[in-house]
Parts: structure tokens; C-alpha cells; sequence
């Protein structure tokens, strides 16, 4: 049995994913974004091993994510999933709401989380739009104008980063295709079972296949993706904004 840690667990994905592991017999702990969906979530996954709650639009919320996180202690998995599309009409943070949900929420909970066995990180292959020049990432979010392909794409950079950093953690990327969930809307023409199948297997498969690091899949095959984000520079550069911006160092010698 492994014990994981599944973002944004509430619905599409990671409820699915948390739902089949659950199903499995592994202990999962789920994560919404506020009590009412913590209840909600509860009511459908009763056999959870624990629901945490935190606003990853949120920089505080995520950090006391992750301190709540590690009074758990050590996940096998963690499963970095939460996502949006779109910002919301009443956000008021000062960070564009698409940067902090979608690539500083993995970033710091990363940072700060005791590491587990296994990262996946949920990618898409939007990041294929997405801009990999570092240079001009501050400006980007200075001016509000990061897309969601620009996020996806430092997903994937943030997972490069760290399966080149800790060699002790498998850590891979998965793209899940476009499929039926609220973000991917109702004629989204992918296969939603297979849209959670690969990050259930690389939590807890020991095949082969799955207990690799570095790799960015869909389907439970490797993939197509993006080369700059093998670039150790523009690995070294995301790390380093992100560290600014967050105030939270990378821990390099961690895993
Ligand atoms: N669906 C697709 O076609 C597709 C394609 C490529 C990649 N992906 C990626 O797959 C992942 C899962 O997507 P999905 O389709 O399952 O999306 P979804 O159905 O919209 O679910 C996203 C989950 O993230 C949670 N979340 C969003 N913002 C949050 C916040 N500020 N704080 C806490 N939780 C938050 C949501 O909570 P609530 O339920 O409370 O809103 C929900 O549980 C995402 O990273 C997405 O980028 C999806």
C-alpha cells in the first residue's frame, strides 16, 4: 500500500485519480480548495486517509499547504494536479492567478514538502504554445499575461528540473489529453479513463516502465514534448525566478 498526496482532488482528475488508488487500496489524501468543497469531497471519498484544505491562488495558503502536508509525514507519491484554464473574474491577488495556481503552487509545495518517492506533475500538451524564454517570465507576469500554455510548460521545466536535481525521486511529466472534466468541457475528445490512468501507475506501478524519472507521458508512453525544458540554463532560470518571487529557496539536495 502507498500513501499519496493528490492536489485538487475535488473533481476531474485527481478526484478520479484519488478515487481509483483509493479503490486500490492505497491511502490517499485528498486536498480541496475551501471547507464546503473539503465536505463535499469527503461525502464522495469516505474512505479517504485525510482531506486538506488550502486556496492555491493563495501563496500563504500553499505554504501552510505544505507544512500541513508534513505533519503527515512522508508520501510515497505526490501528485501535483490542481489546475486552471482561466483566471477567475474575482481574483485579487497581486500575481497573475494562472502563474501562482498553476506554477508556483507546484513550485513551493515541491520546496517546502518532504519529498516523496515519486512526483508527477500534470502537464498538457498545450505546453507545446507555451514560451520557454526565461528572460522575459517576469515581464510576463508583471504585465499579466502569462497563458496557461506558458504554465503548463513550466510544469514541465519544473519537473525536468527536479528529476535532474534529486536522483533519489522518480519524477515525471504527464500530458492527460483533452478530456471530458469541468476544465476540459463536456465534447472534449480524449478518453477520460485514460486521462488519470498514467498518474495512477506512475504512483504506484513497479513496472518497468513507470519507475523511471524525467519523462513526460501520455498514455503511458513516452511523449513528444518541448526540448528547451531539458535546458539546464532555462531550468536553472525558472528555479531561480520562482525562488525570488516565492522568497523560498529551491532545496537543490533534498531528494
Ligand atoms: N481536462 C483536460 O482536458 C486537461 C488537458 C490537459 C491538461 N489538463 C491538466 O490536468 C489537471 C487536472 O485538470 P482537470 O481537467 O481535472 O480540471 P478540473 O476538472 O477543472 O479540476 C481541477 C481541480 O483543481 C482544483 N483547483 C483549481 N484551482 C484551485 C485553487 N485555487 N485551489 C485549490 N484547488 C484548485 C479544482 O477545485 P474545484 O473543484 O473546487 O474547482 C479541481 O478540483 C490540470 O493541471 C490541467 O491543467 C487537463
Amino acid at each position: 500500500m502507498a500513501r499519496i498526496f493528490i492536489t485538487g482532488s475535488a473533481d476531474g482528475l485527481g478526484f478520479l485519480a484519488a478515487k481509483a488508488l483509493i479503490q486500490s487500496g492505497h491511502e490517499v489524501v485528498i486536498h480541496a480548495r475551501n471547507e464546503a468543497r473539503a465536505t463535499h469531497i469527503t461525502a464522495q471519498l469516505p474512505q479517504s486517509a485525510g482531506v486538506l484544505v488550502a486556496d492555491l491562488s493563495n501563496p500563504d495558503a500553499i505554504k501552510a499547504l505544505a507544512m500541513q502536508a508534513n505533519t503527515l509525514g512522508q508520501f510515497d507519491a505526490v501528485i501535483h494536479n490542481a489546475g486552471i484554464y482561466k483566471s477567475n473574474a474575482n481574483y485579487t491577488g497581486n500575481l497573475p492567478e494562472l502563474f501562482v495556481v498553476n506554477s508556483m503552487a507546484p513550485y513551493l509545495l515541491t520546496a517546502l514538502m518532504h519529498p516523496p518517492k515519486r512526483l508527477i506533475y500534470l502537464s498538457s500538451d498545450m505546453h507545446l504554445q507555451g514560451n520557454a524564454d526565461m528572460g522575459h517570465l517576469i515581464d510576463k507576469i508583471n504585465n499579466n499575461n502569462i497563458t496557461y500554455s506558458d504554465t503548463k510548460l513550466h510544469d514541465l521545466i519544473l519537473s525536468m528540473a527536479i528529476s535532474r536535481l534529486w536522483k533519489q525521486v522518480y519524477v515525471n511529466t504527464v500530458n492527460p489529453g483533452w478530456v471530458p472534466t469541468k476544465m476540459g468541457g463536456q465534447g472534449a475528445p480524449d478518453n477520460l479513463e485514460k486521462g488519470y490512468e498514467t498518474q495512477v501507475w506512475l504512483a504506484v506501478s513497479n513496472n518497468r516502465e513507470a519507475c523511471v524519472s524525467g519523462q513526460y507521458f501520455y498514455h503511458q508512453k513516452k511523449a513528444h514534448y518541448l526540448q528547451p525544458a531539458n535546458e539546464i540554463a532555462i531550468q536553472e532560470k525558472f528555479l531561480t525566478i520562482c525562488k525570488e518571487i516565492t522568497g523560498i529557496p529551491f532545496p537543490y539536495t533534498n531528494g
